[in-house]
């Protein structure tokens, strides 16, 4: 793979003639609207795989044929459907495959995890999030503090950068943990802000958590299949996610969560129970007395919802078959090629009628293959609506952020060279 960038045309081709997944490409179904459109949404609703339909319809049909037999006797059998997911998700989020498991939906699984790994006690009940969080995360967690009678303005602390429009630093996150460290009982981060594209330093905030006598969780709705992660090293203490954005399982896919081993293993860990999460053996035997499954599966709560598990089966196998090495690196190549292209060439060379800031970090591992661009203009979605009319699918998000993600499984070099050279007909590149 060429190192070195070029802004030509010709440049884009030869990359895309480089790129060891480009194969991949011809696994995803593609929507058209209408006309030719460069899918850059990954990040909020990834491509259908084209195995979907019929790993679909092998369950529709084993439903058919089997009725309630088919917990046993389906193609593949729903009883332990979910167990497959362990291994591919370990995988992603650098865990071993018992501290994964694929069940529910995201901000259920907060809740679940929540009720775990929130334990008030004392002068130890703050939560240190950040201010940006994604809204449904915010409800989740004020919705929490009241269940145990506290106010949310007193117990939540949501961070924000010291200095305006900067990314919250490391620096910033691990002091104020540090200095609420006699009050603090919960850290919770994204992996990726959503917004941003800042990927945080899990590692460093774990770690900051630990050293307060505090849990860490993350929700890693826009990290998994984005970035690199390795939750069973950093000591992560939980992490849930969904599967529709870049895990390509299809719209409200069936979520997931990550428990330390330290947490899984113990049995006595605090959880809210069901009986997809108790003793498999025993399980059928239909009576009281929950003994939790070891791991992250004893903490399922219901029978696995196997429709809305298809498309995460079909995606997964492509993952495992590309190789997250391969995928990472395409990202990282991807990104820098498209940042490389937008300070080439939206540059102040004729008058352009918006201006725009990149937001999202720009250096090595502090972001995945999600741009995020402000716009400075106040009606800067008109710009936005430029680019969908020349056949970009990207996303914008209020006040004035347009989204832009190269999906490494799908997207191609010449892809990015195109939207960057509509681009920049419009846009000039500025500093603030
Ligand atoms: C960061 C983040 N958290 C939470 C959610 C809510 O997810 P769900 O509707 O699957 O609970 C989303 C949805 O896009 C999200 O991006």
């Amino acid at each position: 793979m060429s190192t070195k960038f070029l802004i030509t045309r010709a440049f884009s081709v030869q990359l895309d003639k480089e790129d060891a997944l480009a194969s991949f490409r011809k696994e995803f179904l593609f929507p058209t609207f209408g006309k030719r459109t460069t899918y850059f949404c990954g990040h909020s609703l990834g491509l259908q795989p084209k195995k979907t339909k019929e790993l679909m319809l092998t369950e529709l049909n084993d439903w058919s044929t089997w009725a309630v037999e088919g917990h046993w006797k389906a193609t593949n059998p729903w009883l332990t459907y979910h167990q497959s997911f362990a291994k591919p998700l370990s995988v992603l989020t650098g865990a071993y495959p018992d501290e994964v498991v694929a069940m529910n939906s995201l901000t259920a699984n907060l809740h679940f995890m929540f009720a775990s790994f929130y334990r008030p006690a004392g002068k130890k009940i703050k939560i240190i999030t950040e201010a940006w969080n994604f809204p449904s995360d915010r409800y989740a967690l004020e919705s929490l503090v009241k269940l145990y009678g506290y106010d949310p303005k007193k117990v939540i602390i949501e961070l924000k950068p010291a200095k305006k429009n900067t990314q919250l630093s490391t620096e910033e996150i691990c002091a104020c943990i540090e200095k609420n460290k006699s009050t603090v009982a919960l850290v919770f981060f994204n992996g990726v802000n959503y917004y941003s594209g800042q990927a945080f330093d899990m590692a460093a905030i774990t770690q900051a958590a630990h050293l307060a006598g505090a849990f860490a969780g993350f929700d890693l709705a826009h990290a998994i299949g984005n970035i690199n992660l390795h939750l069973h090293d950093w000591k992560v203490d939980f992490a849930v996610w969904c599967s529709y954005k870049y895990l390509n399982g299809g719209p409200g896919a069936v979520g997931g969560a990550f428990v330390h081993q330290q947490h899984g293993h113990d049995k006595t860990t605090p959880r809210m129970a069901g009986w997809w999460g108790h003793d498999q053996n025993t399980r059928f035997n239909l009576e009281g007395g929950f003994k939790p499954l070891s791991g992250a599966a004893g903490f399922q709560v219901s029978n696995a919802p196997i429709m809305n598990m298809v498309g995460l089966k079909a995606s997964l196998d492509l993952f495992m078959e590309a190789g997250w090495p391969a995928i990472s690196k395409k990202r990282n190549t991807m990104f820098g090629y498209m940042l490389f292209l937008i300070k080439a060439l939206c540059t102040n060379d004729h008058k352009k009628q918006f201006s725009i800031q990149i937001i999202t970090p720009t250096l090595a591992n502090t972001h995945g293959c999600m741009l995020s661009i402000r716009v400075h203009q106040q009606k800067g979605k008109e710009l936005f609506d430029v680019l969908l009319k020349k056949g970009f699918m990207l996303d914008w998000r209020e006040p004035d952020v347009i989204r832009i993600a190269p999906v490494p499984l799908y997207n191609t070099y010449q892809e990015v060279y195109s939207f960057v050279l509509e681009l920049s007909k419009h846009a000039v590149l500025v500093e603030k």
